[in-house]
């Protein structure tokens, strides 16, 4: 299927075949350009949340257990910023593991809302946060929060705060993680508190055993994005021929992950053929490392004020607290 015939889909469209197109016209856009390159919030699909959540507790992937222990350190910390009567609003919520920290320390909390793009293991971990905290509204919101999107109606009128962990935020582009915060702002309000956790430039060796661990779960989430195509899109990757490759770009300050082509092969992918020389590789990821200064530049540049940051011992990972220009916020009344 070309884009042009994409584009002209017959409306209206159910939300599932409108997320099946745009899947495919990003799939399609991103494989016929040069470099070849996909999205990575499309590694999300249910068995992508769940490798993530398997890399979450290797050896190797230091990011995880460093900001919980930045967090359950600095617990009351947050829960201090935290107003009563407030919903914490998750970007990227995944599993909620982190969250668990900041729900269990912030007693006044009346809402959690996580906003995912994987809608099945979201709703299921929303399902087990209700029974673990049945004081607390569970708002689950399926939303591209790269993208304008609604928060439930019953969060309107509380102060909200947002919670960004795992540094999913390096996961953008510099530019596009400061539009992000502007954007989060918006969906925030005036005076709201952000906490986002943010992954810093460290010894090369730790960043790359990181992402190329020894049971190769780094390697299957990347390569499970080849299998959703193939489910999703009809289309005909063969899995065995792609390989797993992540390295630092120092002049970059990133972690690249691509997948390469193991030979010369043509691929049909929505009705396009897509050639690949052998060698040639599909840009599937960048993790951006920062360092304390240059976050702290980013967010001022998006009208954000850092109050408060915390490190682990190591700087291998720091978490941000930012406050928006605006009065504190308090309970709207009604
Ligand atoms: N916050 C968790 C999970 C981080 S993994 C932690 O710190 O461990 C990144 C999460 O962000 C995944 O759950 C993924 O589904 C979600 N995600 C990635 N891109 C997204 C996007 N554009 N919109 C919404 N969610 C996205
Ligand atoms: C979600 N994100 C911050 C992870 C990261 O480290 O960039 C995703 C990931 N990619 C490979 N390993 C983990």
């Amino acid at each position: 299927m070309s884009m042009t015939a994409l584009a002209r889909t017959a409306l209206p469209v159910e939300p599932d075949h409108r997320e099946t197109t745009a899947f495919a016209a990003d799939v399609v856009a991103g494989l016929t350009a040069t470099p070849k390159r996909l999205p990575p919030k499309y590694f999300y699909d249910i068995t992508g949340s769940e490798l993530f959540e398997s890399i979450t507790t290797l050896p190797e992937y230091y990011p995880t257990r460093t900001e919980l222990g930045i967090l359950n350190e600095r617990a009351k910390d947050i829960a201090a910023l935290i107003p009563a009567g407030a919903a914490l609003i998750e970007f990227g919520s995944g599993a909620s593991t982190k969250t668990r920290i900041v729900l269990n320390a912030a007693k006044g909390l009346a809402a959690y809302v996580p906003v995912d793009i994987s809608a099945e293991f979201l709703m299921q971990q929303a399902e087990t946060l209700r029974g673990e905290y049945p004081g607390v509204a569970m708002l689950p919101v399926v939303a591209d929060f790269s993208k304008p999107f609604e928060l439930p109606a019953v969060s309107q009128g509380m102060p909200r705060v947002g919670f960004f962990p795992g540094s999913t935020i390096g996961n953008f582009e510099p530019h596009e993680a400061a539009a992000f915060l502007r954007h989060a702002g918006a969906i925030l309000g005036p005076g709201a508190t952000l906490i986002v956790g943010v992954d810093l430039v460290k010894d090369e060796k730790v960043l790359h055993k990181a992402y190329n661990d020894k049971q190769h779960i780094t390697a299957k989430f990347n390569l499970n994005l080849l299998t959703r195509i193939n489910r999703e899109l009809g289309a005909c990757f063969d899995v065995k021929c792609f390989e797993h490759h992540a390295f630092y770009n120092r002049e970059r300050s990133r972690i690249e992950m691509h997948l390469a082509s193991l030979k010369r092969q043509k691929v049909v992918v929505c009705g396009e053929r897509i050639e690949f020389r052998a060698g040639e590789t599909i840009h599937t990821e960048n993790s951006y490392k920062y360092s304390v200064e240059s976050f702290g530049c980013l967010a001022r540049g998006a009208d954000w004020t850092p109050v408060a940051v915390w490190t682990d011992r190591d700087n291998y990972f720091s978490v941000h607290a930012l406050q928006i220009k605006g009065g504190p916020q308090s309970r709207t009344p009604g």
